[in-house]
């Protein structure tokens, strides 16, 4: 059902230096901080030849993100996102096997501008899953 691995998302203390970092200790292309205020992210993305890396650093007091950099302050990966054709069947695909939607289980539109669920992290390893209609 999933398909290709649309991004890996790291959570960073320090938006500019890791995105210099990745421009120029590993010779990445790297885009823009883009404001995602639906989100509470700032986003940089990264554009590897098979996947792309998006840097996100907390916008606003009620991000997300924030409660992630307090218990992880150096950083981390803090999800993965594989494709799926159809969003809403593989979120009932998904549920009828027991896994977790989070928030009301509605797709909403992500930072591509495309329909994104997110699974519970204790269904998955302690890995929090975004799915990405593509
Ligand atoms: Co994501």
């Amino acid at each position: 059902m999933i398909g290709r691995l649309n991004h890996v998302a790291i959570a960073v203390p320090d938006l500019t230096a890791t995105a210099d970092q990745y421009r120029h200790a590993l010779g990445a292309k790297v885009g823009a901080p883009q404001d995602e205020p639906a989100h509470g992210v700032t986003v940089v993305f990264i554009e590897l030849p098979n996947t792309k890396i998006e840097l996100l650093y907390p916008l606003g007091d009620a991000s997300p993100i924030k409660g992630f950099l307090d218990k992880n302050p150096a950083g981390g990966i803090h999800h993965i996102c594989y494709e799926v054709e159809d969003i809403l069947a593989a979120r009932d695909h998904l549920t009828a096997t027991g896994a977790r939607v989070l928030g009301d289980g509605n797709p909403k539109i992500g930072a591509h501008g495309k329909p994104v669920l997110f699974l519970h992290p204790k269904d998955f390893n302690g890995c929090l899953v975004e799915l990405e209609q593509v």
